[in-house]
């Protein structure tokens, strides 16, 4: 949550800085700011609302130098304004910081400064962060490096931070602590970032800061990082594989319609390398690699939040039902403070897209001070939390940039199916026969997902017909239930549609109260697992006039025909349903938001990388 530009080098800072805004603007929109040095000035311009606000306000200005760092935000201390907007003043306004994450302690901070005469502006703990900085230059009389190393050993919290000073044209000094932090290194320029997407179009080096490490960019010179507690890194350089087009849009209105049609790419891409089509065969090298460990293991747990969690619920039900292994799937945020019970021998999975989700990353640091081993699935390359754990797979799916996980996700599921394959054929417990049979049908799914992509139209032609609805149920068995799941929070966060996934038979406990004809329920029954049982349960919600929206296997007459709506996916094996049966569901989310004016890419109050807890 919150992005973070800057730039020093020979170029105009500001087009840098914009562009590098409106890529990290999936971070957060609630408010964008700029800061540059020129001709002894230090200007701070920033905007309420996004970066198109931002664009229109400093249109006016003449925004001139080769210095800056910018920030799009969202909100955490203090309400979405103009005032609390980064980069914030210090009290003399010599110095300017961008900052994402929370200084927890800022209260005793600020009572502190407030006693040596600082005042504030603004609600925010960032502004603290700051006064606090330029108090101990101040009184240490020390360059704006160590002041920064001084400060952030009195703060406790998370950041990504940079500043800049009015006098000192040539550094900006940037600093982490659980908030991610890229800098990208040019031609006798610097970049600095969030993420590598602001980054890209200048260099293909990088160097991902570590944790409570700061770095020093100064104009002319190398890069020098330190700790907080002041030992000196050496800088490793990486080589982004990331490319330009896959930030952009494509031609799509929207990235998330560009990242659903994706999905036949991605899922190729996720398993590239690892699953032979002519031979049926997988091969994960972070299973080989750990190989003893997962065949021994007698517990894994998974912890992930929002739809990596969903991901995570059809892992458990592929590994259990192959490698019969049990799985616990966790909430990271109440794993990481319910102190739970871990065992050395325990296998941890943290399932994250942007792998810098804050529960996500607490909950590996947990699991791995009790000794168990962590095996993160991850798609965003060198985030903190494959940085924490032991081994992994990456999911391969490329940048997501529309919020609401798409592509993400069915490459999550596919990373987790192939795991749950592999351990299970060599520990014994699925035969050879099925291992070859459910590979093969994996290595189809692609083409599969195409085939259902030309369903779009008309997806978005009954979808129409739903933005009256107040709310939605979705309803799935077995493999389809966190489908169900799935396709509830995509609605909800997108269309701002309430809507609930449940499993089917759970109907009868209480939920089924709500059908009136007015309710629209969309229910998973593909051909394979309790067909026969999620049609009575359809028959239940008929008998109540409920308005049904099914998915169902190609040529099958039977629940289309008791359906108001009915969308087919082609047949396949009942674990991998779920790779095909969220496709639609993708699909009816998106058009619904559309036809109601929904900012699909970027819904209210949402973020798409939550590095505050
Ligand atoms: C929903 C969505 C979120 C994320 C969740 C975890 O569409 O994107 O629910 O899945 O915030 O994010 P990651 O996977 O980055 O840890």
């Amino acid at each position: 949550m919150c992005g973070i530009v800057g730039y020093i080098g020979k170029q105009q800072a500001y087009p840098i800085l914009i562009k590098g805004l409106q890529r990290l603007e999936y971070r957060g929109y609630d408010s964008a700011g700029i800061a540059l040095i020129n001709n002894d000035k230090l200007n701070v311009y920033k905007a309420k609302g996004k970066v198109a606000e931002l664009i229109q306000f400093a249109e006016q200005k003449d925004i001139q130098g080769t210095i800056g760092i910018a920030h799009t935000r969202w909100a955490t201390h203090g309400e979405p304004n103009q005032v609390n907007a980064h980069p914030h003043y210090s009290q003399s306004e010599e110095l300017a910081i961008i900052h994402n994450g929370i200084i927890e302690n800022y209260a005793v901070l600020k009572e502190g400064l407030k006693e040596q005469g600082y005042t504030f502006s603004s609600e925010t703990d960032t502004e603290v962060l700051i006064q606090l900085i330029e108090y101990v230059k101040k009184t240490n009389k020390v360059d704006l490096s160590t002041a920064v190393q001084l400060a952030l050993n009195q703060v406790v919290g998370a950041y990504a931070i940079a500043v800049i000073e009015k006098s000192e044209p040539d550094v900006i000094v940037a600093a982490r602590k659980g908030s991610p932090l890229v800098v990208g290194i040019g031609e006798d320029e610097y970049f600095l970032a969030s993420d590598a997407t602001p980054i890209i179009e200048f260099t293909d080096k990088v160097v991902y800061i570590g944790e409570e490490e700061i770095v020093t960019l100064r104009r002319g010179m190398e890069i020098k990082i330190v700790t907080i507690s002041n030992i000196e890194k050496t800088p490793e350089i990486n080589k982004l594989e990331m490319t330009l087009s896959q930030l952009e849009k494509g031609g799509y209105p929207h990235f998330m319609i560009k990242e659903i049609f994706e999905q036949p790419k991605t899922l190729s891409d996720s398993m590239r390398g690892r699953v032979n089509v002519e031979e049926n065969n997988i091969t994960l090298s972070g299973f080989i690699d750990n190989k003893e460990k997962f065949l021994n293991a007698k517990r894994i747990i998974i912890t992930a939040c929002g739809t990596s969690w969903h991901a995570g619920l059809i892992g458990k039900y592929a590994i259990e039902e192959f490698a019969r292994i049990p799985v616990e799937v966790e909430y990271s945020s109440e794993f990481r403070y319910r102190k739970p019970v871990i065992h050395k021998d325990d296998i941890v999975i943290p399932i994250s897209q942007s792998g810098e989700t804050a529960d996500t990353l607490a909950a590996v640091e947990l699991a791995k001070s009790q000794g168990a081993f962590i095996f993160g699935i991850c798609n965003v390359v060198g985030a903190s939390i494959p940085r924490n754990t032991d081994s992994g797979c990456y999911t391969h799916a490329g940048p997501e940039i529309g919020v609401a996980s798409t592509k993400a996700f069915t490459a999550q599921v596919t990373v987790l199916t192939m795991l749950a394959l592999i351990i299970g054929k060599e520990k014994g417990t699925l035969s050879e026969e099925q291992y070859l049979k459910i590979t093969h049908q994996l290595g189809l799914i692609p083409e599969k997902i195409n085939h259902i992509l030309k369903q779009n139209d008309s997806i978005a032609q009954f979808a129409k017909t739903f933005t009256y609805a107040q709310n939605f149920i979705y309803l799935g068995r077995g493999y389809n239930f966190p489908v169900a799941l799935e396709g509830a929070l995509k609605l909800k966060e997108i269309s701002y549609i309430h809507a609930e996934g449940y499993p089917a038979a759970e109907m009868k406990h209480g939920p089924i109260a709500l059908i009136t004809q007015e309710m629209p329920v969309v229910v998973i029954a593909p051909n394979v697992g309790m067909y026969e049982k999620v049609v009575s349960n359809i028959q239940e919600i008929k008998a109540r006039k409920g308005k049904i929206i099914s998915i169902v296997t190609e040529g099958d007459i039977v629940v289309a025909n008791l359906s108001d709506y009915s969308i087919s996916i082609p047949e396949t094996e009942e674990c991998l349903v779920p790779l095909l049966a969220a496709i639609p569901l993708q699909l009816m989310a998106y058009h619904i938001a559309v036809v109601k004016g929904c900012d699909v890419d970027q819904p209210r109050n949402l973020a798409k990388s939550v590095t505050v807890e």
